[in-house]
């Protein structure tokens, strides 16, 4: 049997690359040989934006985005969150079973209200529904960065404490951490990440590309100086590198006359070749809305049969039918 791996992507806005290297490759790769589950986590992005406009375009911008980047919705199961509402149903019945401890030590809540973020109920109880997610589709492995981690152990947690008190409904998920590309550093050296404005998107124009690979912060080592690996041109470049080329990248740092502003130019270059089909199969798909409203249904069929069923077996389980 192949293994149930489930991941969602919170429609944020534009993807760039460091989703694409963190997440979005790996999830890609494990559509060959695993029962992939995949989602646009839209209700949880409502838990900081409220905006009609945005949260429906960042849906289908999402979706499309991730179908162009090789997310195949025949091969896998890939829907929409809130297509599914069963979802939230479940979350409603896993509130019971989770204390407000729990949900109080998570470390992400906590940054958020450090970063100034007014919490509401929805991220406060954010875990839950995250829970829901992975034990609806009763999935096996859930590939999560780090921050992601306590998360994980939150839904074991709830799970733990269902089947203890109701029997052996939920699969328990295992979280997959990646460890080398958990943190894909932007621009300037911290994690690459919209709210610090170091991304390179994926989609964007060709410009902006340039203007955001231009801005990679760079040492005043001189012209024939051997230049530090451990920066981010090095390790944005890498990503893109197999171990041959990245081999010669690195022997180039250590030789005299490297120009930071020639690896620049190189990897400009090297974004923009790299995406380009995936460029043009978004270009298609974005005027093909039929295509892409088929694609939802499809997803949310195949993702609501499943659904159902768990909700069925909790609810009977609980006492609820
Ligand atoms: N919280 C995840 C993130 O911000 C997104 C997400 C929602 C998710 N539900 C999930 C990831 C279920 C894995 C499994 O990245």
């Amino acid at each position: 049997m192949k293994k149930r791996i489930l991941s969602g992507v919170q429609p944020s806005g534009q993807l760039h690359i460091g989703n694409y290297f963190g997440m979005i490759k790996r999830m890609i790769q494990f559509q060959d040989d695993s029962d992939l589950f995949c989602f646009v986590a839209n209700y949880h992005s409502m838990t900081s934006i409220n905006d009609k406009a945005k949260i429906e375009h960042n849906t289908k911008e999402a979706f499309i985005d991730l179908l162009a980047l090789g997310i195949d919705a025949e091969k896998s199961t890939f829907w929409v969150q809130s297509h599914v509402p069963e979802v939230t149903e479940l979350a409603w019945i896993l509130s019971n079973y989770s204390s407000v401890g729990l949900m109080q030590r998570s470390t992400s809540f906590k940054d958020k209200i450090a970063n100034g973020l007014k919490p509401n109920m929805g991220l406060f109880s954010y875990p839950i529904l995250m829970a829901s997610d992975i034990l609806l589709f009763q999935s096996e492995i859930i590939p999560v960065g780090k921050d992601q981690k306590q998360h994980l152990e939150m839904t074991r947690d709830i799970a733990t404490k269902f089947n203890n008190t109701h029997g052996d409904i939920f699969v328990l998920p295992e979280a997959e951490i990646d460890s080398v590309n958990d943190i894909i550093v932007g621009t300037d050296d911290q994690k690459m990440s919209k709210s610090y404005n170091n991304t390179i998107p994926i989609f964007a124009e060709n410009d902006v590309i340039k203007n955001q690979v231009m801005n990679i912060v760079t040492d005043s080592a001189g012209l024939n100086d051997p230049k530090d690996k451990d920066t981010p041109l090095f390790k944005i470049y890498s990503l893109f590198l197999n171990d041959e080329s990245k081999k010669e990248l690195s022997d180039r740092y250590d030789s005299p006359g490297l120009k930071y502003m020639d690896i620049k130019n190189e990897l400009i270059d090297t974004i923009i070749n790299f995406f380009e089909s995936n460029k043009s199969k978004r270009e298609l798909l974005l005027e093909n809305k039929d295509e892409v409203n088929q694609k939802m249904i499809l997803g949310q069929n195949k993702a609501r049969k499943i659904a159902q069923k768990t909700l069925h077996s909790v609810k009977s389980a609980v006492g609820l039918l």
